[in-house]
Formats: C-alpha cells, sequence, structure tokens
C-alpha cells in the first residue's frame, strides 16, 4: 500500500517505478501473489502483520521527521487490532516505545509492535534480503518477535534477537560506523597524497587485518545517498537531544564535506583559475546501479564548479539530459564522449562499470586537455596515462602521460 496512486498504478501494471536491478523480474515472477493498493482500508482488512517502510528525511534541526510514520501508526490505530506493527523504516531510538505508549494510552493493546531495521543497499537490495548478514528482531513481547521471526524461516542468516530501542540503536550505529570507515579512509587518503603513499594499497594491507575488513575502505569523493548522511546526522542529533556531545560523528560529517571541495582543489592546481573552463563530470549519481541522486556529491560539486566560473557539462547513464533541476546550469548529454568534447578536465564522480571500459584514447582525443581527476579512484591509472592523461586519483600517486607508444605509467614527483 501506497500513498501515492501513481506508483501503485505502475506496480499493478507490472512497472516497477524506481531502478533496481532484478527487481522488475522477481514482481513478474510473483505477480500472482502480490497486489497493490492506494487504500488502508483494503489493506487492513486482509493484513495482520504490517511492515511500515516510510521515509524518514531529514528535518532543518537534523532530527528524523517521522510524520509519515505517524501518519501510518494513525491509520492503523483508527482500524483497531488485532495487528502487529513491523517497523523497517529508521526510526531514532525510542520511537518504539513512544508508539507503543500512545497506543496503550489509547486503549490499543492488540495493536503490538517489533522493531526490524533494513540493511539492504540500494542497487543491490534483493541479494542483500535474501542473503542478509544478520536479522535484527527487537521486540517488547518474545511472541512478537517469535511471529516476525518465523517469516524470515528460509533466510539463512543470524538472528539478534533484541529489545527495542537497542534495534533501533543497531540501524544507525551500523551506518555511523560504515561512513566512519569511509571519512577515515578518506582523511588517510588526503595525508596519504602530502607524504606520497597510496591510499589503495594501504587499504588493502589494512583490511587484510580481519579486524577491520576490506569493506568500505575505498577513499573517495565521500558518501551519498538518502541514508548514510541523513542516519548519521541523526544519531549526532539524537545523541545531543539526550546530552550527550557525539564529537566523532561531528568529524565524519566535516570530513564528508571538505571531501567533495577537494577535487575543486585539484582542477584549480592543474588549471590555475576555472572561470571560463569546461569541466565535464562522468556519472552523476550517488553510487552506481541506481537512478537516487540524494544526497550526490556531484550536485555540491556540480554548482562549486559554476560558481567558481566553470562551465560544467555531464553525462550519467541513469540520468537523462539534456537539463535536469538539481543541476542549474548544466548540461547533460546522451555519451561520455559528448559531455568530454573540448573539455579542459573531467572528473570521475560515479564508478559506473561502463566508465571502465570507455575508449580512453577517443576520450583524450576529444578533449581539449586529457586531464582527469578520477574520484572513486576507479579506473588504472596506468591504462589512462597510456591513453594521453595526466591522471589523479584521491591519494594516489598522479601520473602523466606516457610518452608515445610506451604502455607504461610516468608517475608525477
Ligand atoms: C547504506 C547501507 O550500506 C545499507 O546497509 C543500509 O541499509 C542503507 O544505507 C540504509 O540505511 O537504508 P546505500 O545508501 O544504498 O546503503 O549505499 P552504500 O552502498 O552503503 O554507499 C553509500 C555511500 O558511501 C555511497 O555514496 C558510496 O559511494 C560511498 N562509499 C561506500 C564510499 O565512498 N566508499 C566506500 O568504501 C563505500
Amino acid at each position: 500500500m501506497d500513498i501515492d496512486a501513481a506508483k501503485v498504478q505502475a506496480l499493478r501494471a507490472g512497472r516497477v517505478p524506481i531502478y533496481e536491478p532484478g527487481l522488475d523480474k522477481l514482481l513478474a515472477d510473483n505477480a500472482a501473489r502480490i497486489s497493490f493498493s492506494t487504500s488502508y482500508d483494503e489493506l487492513l482488512e486482509e493484513s495482520r502483520i504490517l511492515f511500515v517502510a516510510v521515509d524518514t528525511p531529514p528535518t532543518p534541526s537534523g532530527d528524523a521527521d517521522l510524520s509519515r510514520v505517524q501518519r501510518v501508526v494513525d491509520e492503523v490505530a483508527q482500524r483497531g487490532g488485532p495487528r502487529l506493527v513491523v517497523m523497517k523504516s529508521t526510526v531514532p531510538v525510542g520511537t518504539g516505545e513512544r508508539v507503543v505508549a500512545d497506543l496503550e494510552a489509547a486503549g490499543m493493546r492488540d495493536i503490538t509492535y517489533v522493531s526490524n531495521p533494513e540493511f539492504l543497499r540500494e542497487g543491490a537490495a534483493i541479494e542483500d534480503f535474501l542473503a542478509p548478514d544478520r536479522i535484527v528482531i527487537g521486540a517488547f513481547r518474545e511472541e512478537d518477535g517469535d511471529e516476525v521471526e518465523a517469516l524470515y524461516r528460509g533466510v539463512e542468516a543470524p538472528i539478534v534477537r533484541t529489545s527495542v530501542p537497542t534495534a533501533e540503536m543497531i540501524k544507525y550505529a551500523a551506518n555511523a560506523f560504515l561512513s566512519t570507515k569511509i571519512s577515515f579512509i578518506n582523511e588517510i587518503a588526503n595525508v596519504c597524497e602530502a607524504v606520497g603513499a597510496d591510499v589503495r594499497e594501504v587499504a588493502r594491507g589494512m583490511g587484510l587485518d580481519h579486524r577491520i575488513g576490506p569493506h568500505f575502505l575505498n577513499a573517495g569523493i565521500g558518501f551519498g545517498g538518502s541514508c548514510f548522511p541523513k542516519d548519521v546526522q541523526a544519531l549526532k542529533q539524537l545523541a545531543g537531544n539526550s546530552g550527550y556531545h557525539f564529537q566523532l560523528l561531528t568529524a565524519v560529517i566535516e570530513v564528508n564535506h571538505l571531501q567533495k571541495r577537494r577535487v575543486v582543489g585539484k582542477l584549480k592546481e592543474r588549471l590555475g583559475s576555472l572561470r571560463g573552463k569546461r569541466v565535464a563530470l562522468l556519472g552523476l549519481t550517488f553510487k552506481p546501479h541506481t537512478d537516487d541522486l540524494r544526497e550526490a556529491a556531484s550536485i555540491v560539486l556540480a554548482a562549486r564548479l559554476r560558481s567558481e566560473g566553470a562551465e560544467v557539462t555531464a553525462f550519467d547513464p541513469l540520468v537523462p539530459g539534456p537539463k535536469h533541476v538539481q543541476f542549474p546550469g548544466v548540461r547533460l548529454f546522451a555519451d561520455a564522449l559528448g559531455a568530454v568534447r573540448e573539455a579542459d578536465a573531467a572528473v570521475l564522480v560515479t564508478e559506473w562499470p561502463e566508465f571502465a571500459t570507455l575508449d580512453w584514447k577517443a576520450v583524450a582525443g576529444a578533449m581539449r586537455e586529457p586531464f582527469l581527476v578520477d574520484g572513486r579512484n576507479f579506473l588504472d591509472p596506468a591504462a589512462l596515462s597510456a591513453a594521453g592523461f595526466t591522471y589523479v586519483g584521491i591519494g594516489v600517486p598522479p601520473v602523466t602521460p606516457a610518452p608515445v607508444g610506451q604502455a607504461g605509467a610516468a608517475t608525477l614527483g
């Protein structure tokens, strides 16, 4: 059930209104046992267990906006029990207790509540659902937790049974820790640049320590998306509201802001003033395999470049052009070659796999100057050098164009 009629209509017609690899097939394969509705009455006539998966966007104060969650609870309460509300939305610690206290105060003891946070990544959601690292179930009543656990029978994963506030906290702590890992490696990358070390090798050398692990140690232009920035901010805010100043998260957020801007510094170092220079952005979404632009680094980067007087062009496989409201003054092209034509510099913003197999010689030929800032350390510097590029990554030694006929890379300085 969704209040967005257009979304429901699309789903009824077998169309998935978001981009998520594999979801259209999954929907088609299960069409016979899934139905869609815009009506609470219709939904509640048939369902006892209700998964709440509405968004909880940030408010101007940095708190999570719970108005959609509240609306769902109100609608359910109006129609009475018995029901089991399973919270999938990311809600501040204490929400479950508050909802249940409100329901009890209204005499609705037969509407019970379980916290079951989700850990899906956009672009890998099906895989993450079917083979999760863990399933977290926080319940007030043992039997409610058992009921939700039974729904996951057949999915192999450790089950963490806990209290509701602890389950709520696990979700925030997990996202905050992953964000911390990214800001940490980004700071290591910035130091690597100053001392001539290579962050990719540092990350590999660190990640082989099983206590650290290899994941989320890719340095780049910072984390984006609808979850990390919002959840880190909300946890910081939640701590602050409870009288605790979460210093570490303050730094994680600040490092992430500055990281996007460092790209502008790298461009200026090479090109001098950016006024009148043409800069092409390759990729706009906050990560590959999604069409999501929420909190994407590209938005801040494009705006910074425009305010420096640069002319900005862009290409993203899933963001259509030639104009986009999120990118005022930016010209969007239907392919990478169009975006880089006559450009003084290109910035790889999103590591779309197709950029790895681009004809970089052709790209170099189309540009005014073959200069590339790889914001995700995604491309092979030696291959770029061989294609004629001056290549600058994040925390990696920059390379200059290889002499004609030579495949290897010449490391700068
Ligand atoms: C994230 C979590 O990974 C999920 O577990 C969680 O369920 C979800 O948030 C959520 O709370 O709903 P998602 O936002 O889809 O999932 O994206 P991630 O794949 O985690 O990437 C987030 C950002 O971090 C991206 O901008 C990505 O480019 C960046 N990142 C990731 C790095 O800069 N370096 C890395 O090493 C990894």
